[in-house]
């Protein structure tokens, strides 16, 4: 029986060893390098027939509860917004798989993908059960070989049948390397009846996702908006700005300007307001880091933030960004002002604590210091366990914040004492993030 603790080793192994393991599978299943190129070929066909596949992939996911259940949001409708979402990654994935570069890059995605489905992923509380991804696989083989069969082989016989084995093979290597993220996992489960589905509305969204995977969706003007005065951002800070509707983090960095869309990619967290080491990007939310500079998500090359040019005139920090009202813009306008909502006695803004910084907030009689440990909130009780000095006075480092009065330290991921003179640990709290709020459960 496996413990977690070995589980985390073979995620560790997981992430270090996918090239290797990609290679020796192909080996094992027979996926050659010339299947490889052939693969290549059928890239123009796939990619026709790709929305189409996409939406039969989803509309049958929505079919069956345990499944579906993934895409509603809390009022039980489906999420359009994040059915769209998940059906862009999953036309990248395809796209990406039938560009044919089967590399170390390739196979580490891959692997960040079948994580993706379990507690191993950005989100501990995905899991989606592993017969799901089987069929699913089992799916998407079946309609590329229609595809196949239908397309290609009237044209030439040869190139198909040789694509039909180059897929199948492919595909195979392609299930374990989904499957092995799961290990020794299995819940039970309830099977419940299937469910109606808008087949035509999900063909939609299907066909949207795909054109802003293909750049369809670009923008056709730009207008120029004064987002700050040059002095207001000293090199090394970053400042965000709403502009319509769209949040952007105006970056000064080493010397350069960037403007990046405040939305992370995986789930849309504030990714601009997370911590910044060196050129790395961290989202506060799941941890998915991009190179600032480019806006480009490190775990998968092809993907990037939004990014929008920044011009300095006259001593303002000009940004170039869509223009909503579709007009091309020719002056430039002051930006609109953030709405500051009101937020609840245990809510605080992600913006209020910066990476490196301790918030100290009064929830129920309780003084609460949060942190913000290179991205990630944590909050504990305020009081030093050794003399109940204020934490939210002291320094962090990392996840170790430093007691002001007698240098007492602690975890605050956990509570635990790393340095006397306290002795106990502290209480500690959940933080829950939602868009630009945090939330701090106390009791
Ligand atoms: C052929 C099988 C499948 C492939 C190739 C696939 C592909 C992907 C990809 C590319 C991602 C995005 C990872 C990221 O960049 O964040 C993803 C995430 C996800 N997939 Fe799948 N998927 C498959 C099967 C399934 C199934 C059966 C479900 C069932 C509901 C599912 C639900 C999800 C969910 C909920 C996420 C989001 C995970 C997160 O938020 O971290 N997928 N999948």
């Amino acid at each position: 029986m496996s413990t977690a603790g070995q589980q985390n080793i073979a995620v560790k192994q997981g992430v270090e060893d996918s090239g290797k393991y990609f290679r020796y599978m192909s080996e094992f299943v027979g996926f050659t390098a010339a299947d490889a190129e052939t693969i290549g070929q059928t890239r123009a066909v796939i990619e026709k027939h790709l929305p189409s596949i996409v939406s039969r992939f989803y509309t049958h996911l929505l079919r069956y509860p345990p499944t579906r259940q993934w895409f509603l949001n809390s009022a039980g409708a489906i999420d359009q917004d994040y059915l769209e979402l998940r059906m862009r990654h999953l036309t990248n994935f395809w796209l990406r798989t039938a560009t044919s570069v089967f590399d170390d890059e390739y196979a580490r995605y891959v692997d960040y993908v079948g994580r993706a489905h379990t507690p191993h992923g950005a989100d501990p509380r995905i899991y989606i059960a592993e017969r799901y991804v089987i069929g699913q696989v089992g799916f998407v083989q079946h309609a590329i070989s229609d595809v196949i069969i239908k397309e290609l082989h009237p044209v030439d016989p040869d190139l198909a049948f040789r694509a039909e084995e180059a897929w199948d093979n492919l595909m195979m290597v392609l299930l374990e390397m989904l499957s092995r993220a799961y290990y020794t996992e299995r819940t039970a489960e309830t099977f419940e009846s299937v469910q109606p589905v808008d087949q035509a509305a999900v063909e939609k969204l299907a066909k949207e996702a795909f054109g802003i995977e293909l750049g369809e969706d670009k923008p056709l003007s730009f207008k120029k908006v004064i987002v700050a005065q040059e002095t207001d951002i000293p090199d090394g800070e970053r400042k965000i700005v709403t502009v319509d509707t769209l949040s952007i983090g105006v970056f000064h960095h080493k010397g350069t300007w960037v403007a990046l869309r405040n939305s992370c990619l995986h789930r849309g967290g504030p990714v601009c307001t997370g911590s910044l080491v060196d050129d790395t990007l961290t989202c506060p939310w799941h941890g998915f880091q991009y190179n600032v500079n480019t806006g480009q998500l490190l775990v998968d090359s092809k993907a990037f933030l939004d990014k929008y040019p920044v011009l300095i005139e006259a001593g303002n920090v000009v940004v170039q960004v869509p223009d909503a009202g579709g007009q091309a813009a020719t002056g430039t306008t002051p930006p609109a002002q953030p709405q500051a909502l009101p937020v609840k006695p245990n809510e605080f803004r992600l913006s209020d604590v910066p990476p490196g910084g301790v918030k100290c907030m009064e929830v129920d009689d309780q003084t609460i210091a949060v942190y913000n440990a290179d991205g990630m909130f944590y909050a504990t009780q305020n009081e030093c366990t050794h003399a109940e000095g204020p934490l939210c006075e002291g320094t962090l480092e990392g996840a170790i914040i430093e007691c002001p009065w007698h240098g007492s330290k602690f975890d605050v991921r956990t509570g635990a004492v790393t340095l006397r003179p306290a002795k106990e640990p502290l209480k500690t709290y959940r933080v829950v993030l939602e868009g630009n709020i945090g939330r701090v459960e106390v009791g």
